[in-house]
């Protein structure tokens, strides 16, 4: 019997992952938290309760009166937020990591995801079909952390036995719940943005090519990841996972075959940066062979599944 503790569920990822785990594990098995209110699917489903991951002692009285055994940890300032706020980001990102992989070892809750990101790598890093090991010098804060993450990760699996995996995620795209202060976020805003006004201003420049993943395969790989066995798993610090790649022209050109009259402006702000020292193709082999990651949404099934699911939700 898995009982599975979800740490940041009111956010992108967590408010799809938590219903997709409840479908598996069933909805009083998956506990939803947050320091933020939950959706109302959410909420409607099974148990959610406020808690804040910096608080170690509350964070393992959880695990042990749930008798937790997987977390899923998806708190983190992303980077456009962390880089105006950069010690007080790495705080967070750091110590959320580090409370749960501190609790981990000292409870019954071994399994451990917690996501990395495409933000590990940096201006040396080659940018195209980036390997999975290769030079990785992140000049963002949040790439820092999330590197630093992946080898506190892989530290606690070799040195304590705690069962952690980890992914780099490309910019997810999805339409339930909108990111938050990330440089990948103009790939769903411009969707929102298309359907309200017809128009968008991207704060990338038009040629700026990044790895993006469709939310839908993100979890169903994540989820994969998480019961894969774990003698098939190389790698203990975050696998890459490559998704489609793209540049903000491109998805435009996508959108219009949908809304002809549709039009995009370029303005870009400091994210540009960011952007330019990420990769713009990665190479997921390994994942692949590893525990079977496999993907399904191209530009095209990404396009036309965004318009027509935010103009459902918006009742348009
Ligand atoms: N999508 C994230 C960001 O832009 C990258 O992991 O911050």
């Amino acid at each position: 019997m898995e009982n599975i503790l979800v740490i940041g569920s009111s956010g992108q990822i967590g408010s799809e992952l938590v219903m997709e785990l409840r479908k598996i594990y069933g909805d009083e098995h998956v506990y939803a938290t947050d320091i933020k209110q939950p959706t109302r699917e959410i909420r409607a489903s099974g148990p959610f309760q406020i808690l804040d991951v910096l608080d170690f002692n509350n964070l393992l009285h959880f695990l042990v009166r749930f008798k937790i055994t997987q977390i899923y940890n998806l708190a983190a300032v992303l980077s456009g937020n962390a880089e105006k706020i950069p010690l007080q980001a790495w705080d967070i990102n750091m110590k959320a990591l580090m409370n749960t992989l501190e609790a981990a070892r000292e409870s019954d809750a071994k399994k451990i995801f917690w996501p990395s990101s495409i933000a590990v790598f940096g201006p040396t890093t080659p940018r195209h079909n980036t390997p999975q090991l290769t030079v990785m010098e992140p000049n963002t804060v949040y790439g820092i952390s999330k590197l630093a993450g992946e080898r506190w990760g892989e530290y606690y699996n070799k040195r304590y036995g705690v069962d952690f995996r980890s992914v780099r995620y490309p910019g997810l795209i999805s339409y339930k719940t909108e990111p938050g202060g990330g440089t990948t976020d103009y790939a769903v805003e411009i969707f929102f943005e298309a359907i309200k006004k017809g128009r968008y201003e991207c704060f990338l420049k038009e040629d700026t090519a990044l790895p993006m993943m469709f939310m839908d395969d993100a979890i169903k790989n994540t989820i994969k990841l998480m019961q894969a066995d774990p003698k098939r798993l190389s790698l203990r610090s975050a696998y890459n996972m490559a998704g489609i790649s793209f540049a903000p022209k491109q998805v435009a050109a996508e959108i219009k075959k949908h809304i002809p009259e549709f039009t995009i402006s370029y303005k870009p702000d400091f994210r540009q940066p960011i952007a330019d020292s990420w990769p713009a193709s990665i190479d997921d082999s390994i994942a692949r062979a590893d525990w079977g990651l496999e993907t399904t949404y191209d530009i095209e099934k990404l396009t036309s599944t965004m318009l027509e699911k935010i103009r459902e939700k918006q009742g348009k």
